[in-house]
């Protein structure tokens, strides 16, 4: 199945059997699919909405350890704040001085306590064995630079404003959710995932569902498109003026099963199992995957394929499929097939430079 003709082949039997045609409108398919969420917090949070709650372990005492003792004592006007009274000892700098660099003051956050914010707006340097934490119900804003070369757990909330950047050799460690991650700046440095976790048959990593060749999900799961990616496709095609129809948005276990089934009598299942999910095991299950306009290999070559691939992590999605990831996801390259993530997630691993598997740490 390697030619495009195949691969047209492929696509125009996939319609038949996937209900592409029923699929061509999202609107058709727009309806509220919060069962299909209930166990993730992640996967429908955008930059703009990315309160949701999260936690489920607790851990050390003090509400936010993000500046150094000196940062808070040489701050005056940040010394009365609870956020500074609750700074722990850990050092936000060693290798330069950072006391009279940093400022720590409240910022209102939703859902945040007011005295649990922190903001850090001058440049900083994370030393290698210091460690920043962002407890439960705290937040820290960055509207500067941080070279991290130590680490940083984010349990609370992290925003990472359009102006900040994190790089450095250090490590930034998702506790629990990658919502708790508001990105719109730069992250450089290496994002470490949380464990797998199993819900109802369902696997999250930081509350990011997953479906790959290893992970499944049950039978019954899902209900159709999700809103929040029709939404996402809506508005590609309004900036960017390419049609871009859902030629197959929700695939429920019975249609992969056809789907599947089809590909094997045609190619024989090893090699469909190269471009088709073993039913249960689609991303298009989770109505959280869409094929965009086409799905010849050709695509990748037009205006459109190139747009998507360059621009839909704005939009909360990626593509899931690279050219480079074969080997790891797992699937030939699809550049029309889109995941949903929510646009900060999306972001992170768009510029990660990793498939998703690689950025969740799992295996495809
Ligand atoms: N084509 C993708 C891998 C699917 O069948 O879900
Ligand atoms: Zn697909």
């Amino acid at each position: 199945m390697n030619t495009k003709r195949e691969i047209a082949a492929l696509c125009a039997a996939a319609a038949l059997f996937s209900g592409c045609g029923n699929n061509s409108d999202p609107d058709a398919n727009s309806f509220d699919n919060s069962e299909v969420y209930m166990s993730s917090s992640s996967s429908s949070s955008t930059v703009e909405s990315s309160t949701s709650s999260s936690s489920s372990s607790s851990s050390t005492s003090s509400s936010v350890e993000t500046s150094s003792s000196s940062v808070a004592e040489s701050s005056s006007s940040s010394s009365s704040t609870p956020a500074s009274s609750t700074a722990s000892s850990s050092s936000v700098a060693s290798s330069k001085p950072v006391s009279s660099t940093v400022e720590i003051r409240p910022t209102e956050i939703p859902d945040i306590p007011p005295e649990n914010v922190s903001e850090i707006n001058e440049n900083t340097v994370v030393a290698e064995n210091d460690e920043i934490r962002i407890e439960k119900d705290s937040a820290l804003r960055l509207n500067s630079e941080m070279e991290l070369n130590g680490d940083l757990y984010v349990e609370g909330k992290l925003f990472i404003e359009e102006s900040a950047k994190i790089s450095g050799t250090g490590t930034i460690h998702v506790v629990n959710s990658f919502d708790d991650i508001i990105c719109i700046g730069t992250v450089t440095a290496k994002i470490d995932a949380p464990e797998p976790v199993e819900i109802d048959g369902v696997t999250y990593v930081g509350g990011v569902l997953v479906a790959n060749k290893k992970y499944s999900l049950p039978k019954d799961f899902g209900s159709g498109l999700s809103k929040d990616l029709n939404a996402a496709v809506k508005a590609m095609r309004a900036d960017s003026g390419f049609k871009m129809p859902i030629i197959s948005g929700f695939r429920s276990y019975e249609l992969q099963e056809r789907v599947f089934a089809s590909w094997c009598a045609k190619d024989g299942e090893e090699v469909a199992r190269t471009y088709s999910a073993v039913p249960g095991h689609s991303e298009h299950q989770t109505g959280l995957a869409a094929d965009i306009t086409s799905c010849m290999a050709s695509y990748a070559n037009t205006a459109e394929a190139k747009w998507l691939a360059e621009n839909c992590y704005k939009y909360g999605c990626i593509i899931r499929y690279p050219a480079d990831k074969v080997a790891i996801t797992g699937y030939i390259y699809e550049p029309w097939h889109i995941r949903y993530l929510g646009k900060s997630t999306a972001k992170l691993v768009h510029d990660s430079g990793l498939c998703l598997e690689e950025f969740l740490e799992i295996d495809g």
